[in-house]
């Protein structure tokens, strides 16, 4: 008997990554592959990329070397790249690593198949060109039975002058909410407690929608599609990323206050804490209006938590634009912060400008700002001590055993003692005993 065909999937980036990894895992699993944590024991290792950053680009480059190494003694091995450097790299990526069979961007994840048939049929094969996305007919193989990924816009038509993601993602497309709200039933029959709705700027939802109500507003907003889902059988917790400041509204904070599914989270990338930065980076608000969304979340849910993006060394940011940053993380005080030193991208602005940074500064100030976003993460954390808080339990802490972990609604990873067999998927009520900057530590509440 011919042995069973194995796939190996890693994955890098972002959530949207993640979950068109799922998606194409489900369609290899539909096909008769069974998965293979260890590459070099597929048949099939498909390499799902990330551009965002130039070290992110240069990881791909490095695994795929390994690969293709192999494949000069294992002719049967079919290699795939999807992702944002498959899409920005087409086919220069087929001369840099001929051993290739196929290069697939973002939007044909939901085509592997047809694309695979192709290069069974003796193909190498490109598919970068852009396309509607078809809706997905194949379960995805979800990595968690607890939490999901849902996507509800696909693509991003903001212009940031720094960033790669409109050029490889393309143009934002919306599922339609009947769809979005079919899956999540689908996840919720299975026990999935916890859903988050992707999309790059899911504030954009609905816009390419037909249908504009009288008042001329459009009939599918973000905040319509989550009282639209907000009552999915069986799922608990739902989750949205990612926000934009320039398309925020106080009708979504509403939202959140008033539905009790949805979780006191709000992630909102800024960027800079700078006004002649932001306007560079061409992200249309002031840091005065970033900070009155704050304050107006704080006004209605006073102990939401806030999490962001920001960049350092920007093309021409000065010290003192530097320390503008600085203080807005001081004032607002983030429960948590992903930071990153600018890195020039291929085909967009900002890459061509004359004033790049030196790699010294960058990572100085990138330093300087992580240790504020610890001390202002650990403040955050300290009013959690004593309270008792819902977690939801994922899984066995890997550094102890004996302990479970899970999130917060506010998204706290925290630790308690206890059996993850029996544990494994419950919202357990939790009392905070120990508080550190990114996570807690507490007792169970359930006996
Ligand atoms: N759509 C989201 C973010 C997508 S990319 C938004 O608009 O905020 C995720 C994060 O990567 C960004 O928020 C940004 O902080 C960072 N990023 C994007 N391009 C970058 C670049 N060229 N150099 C460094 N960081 C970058
Ligand atoms: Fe990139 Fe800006 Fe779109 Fe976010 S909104 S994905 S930073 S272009
Ligand atoms: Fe990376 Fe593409 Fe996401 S570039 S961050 S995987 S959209």
């Amino acid at each position: 008997m011919k042995s069973p065909r194995r796939y190996h999937i890693t994955t890098f980036g972002c959530q949207m990554n993640k979950a068109d990894s799922e998606r194409m895992a489900g369609i290899l699993e539909n096909m008769g592959f069974e998965c293979s944590d260890d590459p070099n024991n597929a048949n099939l290792v498909l390499y799902n990329t990330c551009t965002i950053r130039d070290n992110a680009e240069q990881k791909v480059y490095s695994y795929l070397g390994r690969q293709a190494k192999r494949k000069h003694e294992q002719s049967d091995l079919t290699l795939v790249v999807a992702g944002c450097v498959a899409q920005q790299e087409g086919e220069t990526l087929l001369r840099r690593v001929p051993e290739l069979d196929l290069v697939m961007g973002p939007q044909h994840a939901n085509r592997l198949r047809d694309l695979l048939e192709q290069v069974f049929d003796g193909n190498q094969v490109v598919a970068t060109e852009p396309i509607h996305i078809v809706e997905d007919i194949t379960k995805p193989r979800r990595d968690s039975r607890i939490s999901a990924w849902v996507n509800v816009i696909y693509g991003c038509n903001e212009r940031c002058t720094y960033c790669v993601v409109p050029n490889v993602r393309g143009k934002e497309q919306s599922r339609i909410p009947e769809a979005i709200r079919a899956e999540m039933e689908g996840l919720g029959q299975q026990g999935y407690q916890e859903i988050t709705l992707l999309g790059q700027n899911i504030d954009a939802y609905g816009r390419d929608l037909p249908g504009v109500t009288e008042s001329g507003r459009h009939r599918h907003t973000l905040t319509d599609l989550l009282y639209y889902v907000h009552d999915v059988p069986g799922i608990e917790r739902i989750r949205f990323a990612t926000s934009h400041p320039r398309y925020f509204t106080e009708r979504l904070i509403r939202a959140c206050n008033e539905l009790p599914k949805v979780c006191e989270h709000f992630h909102i990338p800024f960027q800079s804490g700078d006004n002649d930065i932001l306007k560079a980076m061409a992200r249309g608000y002031t840091h005065q209006k970033y900070r009155r969304i704050i304050d107006k979340i704080r006004e209605y849910m006073p102990d939401a938590s806030i999490s962001a993006d920001a960049i350092v060394g920007f093309p021409g940011e000065t010290e003192a634009q530097f320390e503008n940053t600085l203080n807005l993380v001081e004032d607002i005080g983030f429960d948590q912060l992903n930071t990153a030193a600018y890195s020039p991208r291929p085909g967009t602005p900002a890459a061509q400008w004359e004033e790049q940074l030196s790699e010294e500064v960058k990572s100085d100030r990138l330093q300087r700002l992580n240790r504020l976003v610890s001390v202002k993460a650990a403040e955050r954390s300290q009013r959690y001590l004593g309270r008792i808080e819902e977690v939801l339990v994922e899984d066995q802490n890997p550094k102890d055993t004996t302990q479970v972990m899970g999130r917060t609604r506010g998204n706290r990873l925290t630790f308690f003692t206890g059996d993850l067999r029996e544990l494994k998927g419950q919202l357990v009520n939790v009392k905070i005993t120990q508080t550190r900057a990114f996570s807690l530590t507490g007792e169970s509440l359930r006996y």
